[in-house]
């Protein structure tokens, strides 16, 4: 896990209502919850208190007060993208627009997602450019803002429409080629500008030591299903992408523009579909809401102000679901002004706030809710790995047989590819419950972890010790938790040994 998202995580636990011992006399007493705490009255303040950031689409001439009052991001909605900033040779030009919009995020202490740097649409003088160009314009891009800007969309609707899962068929993708025929372009010998387009970035990242997270993010990828419970295609092309990808791919934005087409719709799967992207050891955000209000069947829920909560409870209840973005101030001054899907009404800096705007905080309010069930369970996805993580020949793995009254079992499912790889550790608490856990294992040669989330973690190579942070030791009897890690290399035969306490 991040270290920034370790800080937010602690903040939100800080948050909780914790035990208070309350001296009554000379009697000690427990009290099993605090008084509940006053509510916050912003979007960004309640979202603080849970651990996630509440931001906004913004142009330069639209920088009212309400942007640095109500929210704690900020994504340019036009002044970052090629067609704005881009050189046909990947220079930049005209960027004060961006400038202004970084500017002012910082000054406001708004985290900035920049948007965009390769997508089909509003290429500008990039159109056409080879993979070359566009790295060159990736460093530059990068580099001019730095870690001032948290997250950068590196590559935007890289998937068609109509849920077919196919890659796009309009340039950069047309730069794409199935070498071997298999029907992906995650082969060694293939060419892929989602991949290609990532290294480079990473790379600029890495080399600059920056603390910029590097994002995939598109629409209609947002359920596991569409509508009538055909599986959604797309989500599960983005997820093979981001599984084959791991290494370079940081975070993946759900864009949710959610309306009555079929594909847009909110389906109640929503939190299993952050979930199982969440399991691979990415933070998600949802990077683009606005909910149609202008429904000719009402089809995508009970009105906009409860589909409104819907959204964000599925976000609040995974805990790497790190932030939501709103895709503009007000209905009137919105890319699609006549669905009135956005959280105010007004214009021009004067805001009137909608029950839209009421339903997110009082939800955000809540705070994460780390026990309660998904609406659905998380569901296997249907895309089969291009290259199976594990030999099927492969015993499973292994597991420390649970002490009969107290103790822990571990075991470890790993998604692999070539010169890397993640693992999910399951810690299952034996038939007591326990209130803390550790888990040893020994990486082979050539191994090691460069990133752990829900665990501490001693060494990096050869034996790795992780145990619980504050929020996962209490495992109920016959329970489980996860944490996980990223690595290096090759891991095979990880044999772990869980310690209860
Ligand atoms: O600024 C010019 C103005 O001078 C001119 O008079 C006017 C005439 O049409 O156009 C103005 O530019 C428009 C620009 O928005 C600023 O308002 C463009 O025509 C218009 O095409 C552009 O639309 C943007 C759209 O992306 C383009 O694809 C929307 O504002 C923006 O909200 C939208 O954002 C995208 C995300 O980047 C990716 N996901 C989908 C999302 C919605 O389409």
């Amino acid at each position: 896990m991040t270290s920034d998202l370790r800080q937010r995580k602690k903040a939100a636990r800080i948050a909780l209502p914790t035990a208070v011992l309350l001296l009554i006399g000379s009697a000690v007493v427990v009290q099993s919850s605090a008084p509940a705490a006053a509510a916050e009255t912003t979007l960004r303040a309640a979202a603080a208190k849970a651990g996630l950031f509440f931001g906004v689409a913004a142009s330069p001439n639209r920088l009212y007060p309400i942007v640095g009052q109500e929210f704690s991001q900020l994504t340019p909605e036009n002044d970052m993208k090629p067609d704005r900033i881009a050189t046909s040779s990947g220079g930049l030009q005209n960027t004060s627009g961006a400038d202004t919009l970084v500017n002012h995020a910082q000054s406001n202490n708004m985290l900035v997602r920049g948007h965009t740097l390769v997508w089909h649409s509003q290429a500008g003088a990039l159109q056409g450019a080879s993979q070359a160009t566009l790295n060159t314009f990736i460093g530059n891009a990068i580099n001019r803002w730095g870690s001032r800007i948290a997250y950068w969309d590196v590559v935007n609707e890289a998937l068609e429409d109509n849920n077919t899962g196919r890659r796009r068929n309009q340039w950069p993708h047309t730069m794409n080629r199935d070498a071997n025929g298999d029907g992906d372009f995650f082969d060694a010998g293939d060419t892929d500008v989602i991949r290609d387009s990532f290294i480079r970035a990473k790379q600029v990242v890495q080399a600059g030591g920056l603390t910029t997270k590097l994002c995939i993010n598109d629409y209609d990828v947002d359920g596991l299903t569409v509508q009538g419970g055909t599986p959604n295609r797309k989500a599960d092309a983005l997820y093979d992408i981001v599984r084959n990808y791991r290494q370079y791919i940081d975070c993946v934005g759900f864009q949710a523009h959610f309306n009555d087409n079929p594909n847009s719709i909110i389906t109640n799967d929503l939190q299993a579909n952050i979930q199982r992207f969440a399991d691979l050891g990415v933070e998600v955000h949802i990077t683009e809401l606005d909910i149609d209000d202008d429904l000719s069947n009402n089809d995508i829920g009970t009105g906009q102000a409860e589909n409104y909560r819907k959204v964000v409870r599925a976000c609040l209840n995974v805990a790497q679901c790190t932030g939501i973005t709103v895709w503009g101030i007000s209905d009137s001054e919105s890319w699609r002004s006549s669905e009135r899907g956005l959280l105010f009404t007004g214009g021009n800096g004067s805001y009137q706030k909608k029950a839209a705007y009421h339903a997110v905080l009082d939800e955000l309010n809540k705070g994460r809710n780390p026990t309660a069930p998904p609406t659905t369970p998380p569901v296997t996805p249907t895309v089969p790995p291009t290259t199976p993580p594990v030999d099927p020949t492969t015993p499973p793995p292994p597991t420390t047989p649970p002490n009969p009254t107290t103790g822990c079992s571990a075991t470890v499912s790993l998604d692999s590819w070539t010169g890397g790889f993640v693992a999910t550790v399951r810690v299952t608490a034996g038939s007591a419950p326990i209130s803390g856990w550790s888990v040893q294992l020994t990486l082979p040669s050539g191994a090691s972890v460069t990133n752990t989330w829900n665990a501490n973690r001693t060494g990096t190579s050869g034996t790795v010790r992780f145990s619980n942070v504050s929020y996962n030791g209490s495992v109920n009897a016959g329970q489980y938790t996860e944490f996980g890690f990223q690595g290096v290399g090759t891991a095979t035969g990880l044999t772990p040994v869980c310690t209860a306490s």
